[in-house]
C-alpha cells in the first residue's frame, strides 16, 4: 500500500531535484580555462544545458535500488509462468560461463585452440541424443521456433531428394500445438492442416487418418501439448504418418515433463526440437537468448546444418563443414554458444538420474496444484497432467463475472507473478479464459502451498468482494492500465509485461 507520507526514495528524480545539488564535486580547475564555443567554432552546440535532475549520490542510489526492488524476478518471487519464460537458472551456470576460457574465446580461433569448446558441443550433443533416443543432433538453431524451421527444412530437403518435394506440401497440426508450429510450417512454405483435438485434448486418430495422404509431408505435434497433457497415442500416430510416407515432427519444448523417462525416438518421432532455455534452465524471457537444437532419425542426418562437431580416433575434435546434402548454416558460428554452455553445465551436474528426477518433480508439482485447486478453479481437462496444468475461469466468470485477467492481476498483490493467461486460446478452451500454471521442479512444497493458499483466497474474494479483483493490482506503482478490451476479448499475453 502507498503510505500517506511521501518517501523521497520513491519519487521521480525530477521531483526531488534541487538546483545546485550534486553527486560529485569536481576539484577547482588547475588548467587554463577553454572557451568551448570558441574551441568548437562552427559545431552545432546546444544553447542551454540539458535539463537534468540535480540530486545527491545517496538519493540517487536509493532511487535506483528502490526501482530495482519493484521488479519481479524468479530470484524474489514465485513465477508460475514456469519454464516457458523463467525457470530458475542455478547460479553456477552463470559463474562458470563467466570464466575467461569462455568469455574470451573467439569463434575465429584456429581449430586447435577451440578443442575444449568443440568437445563441449560434442558432449552436449551426446546428452541430447540420449534423452531423445535419436541418433543425430544439431546445436545450431538459436530458439525453439528456429529449431522448428530447421527441422522442416531438413524434412523438405529429404523429400526433395526423394523426388517428392513438389507433392508433399501439407503439414498437419493439432489445435493443441504451440502457436509457433503453424507459423513455422507456413514460413517453410507448407500448407497447414488443422487437426481438431478430442474433448479430452488428445489426437483424434480417425480424423488424422482422414487428413493424411500422399500430399502430407508431416505432422507437427507438441507433446506434452499446450494443454499440459501427454498424448497417449504417439506410437499409433507415428504409424499413421509413416503409413503414408510422411514424417513425424515433435515440438519437444516441453521435454521438462518427460526427459529421462520416455524417449521420443522410441515412439517413432523423426525430428524434434529442444528448447534448452526451457528444459535446461538457460534464463530467457521476452524472446531470448536461447537455443533450439534438433534431433533427427538416421535417414535425416545428411541434411543437418553445418558445422557438425566430430571426434577423431586420436581424441581430437574438429568441425565438419563439408557435408554435401546439408541444408547449410542456420546461425552464425556455432549457434548461441553461451546458452549451450549453460545447458551443458546443468545437464552435467544433474546426470542421468537428475534429469529424470527433474521431470518427475515437475510433473508432481503441477499435479499437486491441480488436485489442491480443482475445487476452486475448473481444471480444463482434469486428468493427470504433465509439467503444467490449465485451469479456466469458468467458475469465477459464472459467480461474479471475474475472468482470468482479474485473477492474474490479483496475484500481483500477493507478490506472485501472474501465470500465463488466455493460452491455450479460447477456441481450444471452449471460450473459457485459460490460466496455465507451470510451477517447474525447483519449487518447494512450502512455495506451492503458499500459491495454493493465495489462489484459494482469490477464489473466496471472487465471491465476497469481486471489485477487489476487478481493480487489482492495488499495491504496485502502476495499477491497472486500460485493459478492458483485453479482458473481454481474451488473447495470449503476459499480464506483467503485456508481451
Ligand atoms: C511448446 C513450445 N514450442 C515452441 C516454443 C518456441 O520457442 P522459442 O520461444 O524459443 O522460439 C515455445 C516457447 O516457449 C514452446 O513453449
Amino acid at each position: 500500500m502507498t503510505t500517506a507520507i511521501a518517501n523521497p526514495a520513491e519519487a521521480l528524480l525530477f521531483e526531488t531535484s534541487v538546483e545546485g545539488r550534486r553527486c560529485l564535486r569536481l576539484p577547482e580547475l588547475d588548467v587554463p580555462k577553454v572557451d568551448i564555443k570558441q574551441a568548437l567554432k562552427g559545431a552545432k552546440l546546444r544553447a542551454k544545458p540539458a535539463n537534468l535532475p540535480e540530486v545527491g549520490e545517496l538519493d540517487l542510489v536509493r532511487h535506483f535500488k528502490n526501482l530495482a526492488q519493484k521488479n519481479f524476478s524468479v530470484d524474489r518471487n514465485f513465477y508460475p509462468l514456469g519454464s516457458c519464460t523463467m525457470k530458475y537458472n542455478p547460479k553456477i551456470n552463470v559463474t562458470l560461463l563467466a570464466q575467461p576460457g569462455f568469455t574470451r574465446a573467439h569463434p575465429h580461433l584456429p581449430e586447435a585452440d577451440l578443442q575444449g569448446h568443440i568437445e563441449l558441443m560434442y558432449n552436449l550433443e551426446g546428452y541430447l541424443r540420449e534423452v531423445s533416443g535419436l541418433p543425430a543432433i544439431t546445436l545450431q538453431p538459436a530458439a525453439g521456433a528456429q529449431g522448428e524451421m530447421t527441422g522442416l527444412m531438413v524434412i523438405k530437403a529429404y523429400f526433395e531428394e526423394k523426388g517428392e518435394g513438389k507433392v508433399r506440401t501439407e503439414i498437419v497440426i493439432p489445435d493443441s500445438a504451440h502457436g509457433t508450429n503453424p507459423a513455422t510450417a507456413a514460413l517453410a512454405g507448407f500448407k497447414t492442416v488443422t487437426l481438431k483435438g478430442k474433448p479430452d485434448g488428445s489426437v483424434d486418430l480417425e480424423l488424422l487418418k482422414s487428413l493424411v495422404g500422399p500430399q502430407t509431408a508431416g505432422m507437427m505435434i507438441t507433446n506434452p501439448s499446450t494443454l499440459g497433457l501427454l498424448e497417449p497415442n504417439m506410437v499409433e500416430i507415428a504409424r499413421i504418418l509413416h503409413g503414408v510416407g510422411a514424417q513425424l515432427y515433435m515440438d519437444g519444448a516441453n521435454m521438462n515433463a518427460i526427459q529421462g523417462i520416455v524417449r521420443p525416438g522410441d515412439y517413432g518421432v523423426d525430428v524434434m526440437h529442444y528448447n534448452l532455455h526451457k528444459t535446461y534452465s538457460v534464463p530467457h524471457g521476452a524472446g531470448g537468448p536461447g537455443a533450439g537444437p534438433i534431433a533427427v532419425a538416421a535417414h535425416l542426418e545428411p541434411y543437418l546444418p553445418v558445422p557438425r562437431p566430430v571426434k577423431h580416433d586420436d581424441g581430437t575434435f574438429s568441425l565438419d563443414y563439408k557435408r554435401k546434402k546439408s541444408i547449410g548454416k542456420v546461425r552464425s558460428f556455432f549457434g548461441n554458444y553461451g546458452a549451450l554452455v549453460m545447458a551443458y553445465i546443468y545437464m552435467s551436474q544433474l546426470g542421468r538420474e537428475g534429469v529424470r528426477r527433474n521431470a518427475e518433480n515437475a510433473v508432481l508439482n503441477a499435479n499437486y496444484l491441480r488436485v489442491k485447486l480443482r475445487n476452486e478453479f475448473k481444471v480444463f481437462t482434469d486428468r493427470i497432467c504433465a509439467h503444467e496444468v490449465v485451469f479456466t475461469d469458468a467458475i469465477q466468470a459464472k459467480q461474479n463475472d471475474i475472468h482470468a485477467l482479474d485473477v492474474a492481476k490479483r496475484l500481483i498483490d500477493y507478490n506472485i507473478h501472474p501465470m500465463t493467461i488466455y493460452f491455450p486460446q479460447a477456441n481450444v478452451t471452449n471460450g473459457e479464459g485459460a490460466m496455465m500454471v507451470e510451477p517447474t521442479e525447483t519449487e518447494s512444497k512450502q512455495t506451492l502451498d503458499f500459491f495454493i493458499d493465495v489462489m484459494k483466497k482469490i477464489a473466496q474474494e471472487t465471491k465476497e468482494n469481486p471489485t477487489l479483483l476487478k481493480e487489482a493490482p492495488h499495491n504496485m506503482p502502476v495499477v491497472r492500465l486500460d485493459e478492458v478490451r483485453a479482458s473481454t476479448q481474451p488473447q495470449l499475453y503476459c499480464p506483467m509485461c503485456m508481451a
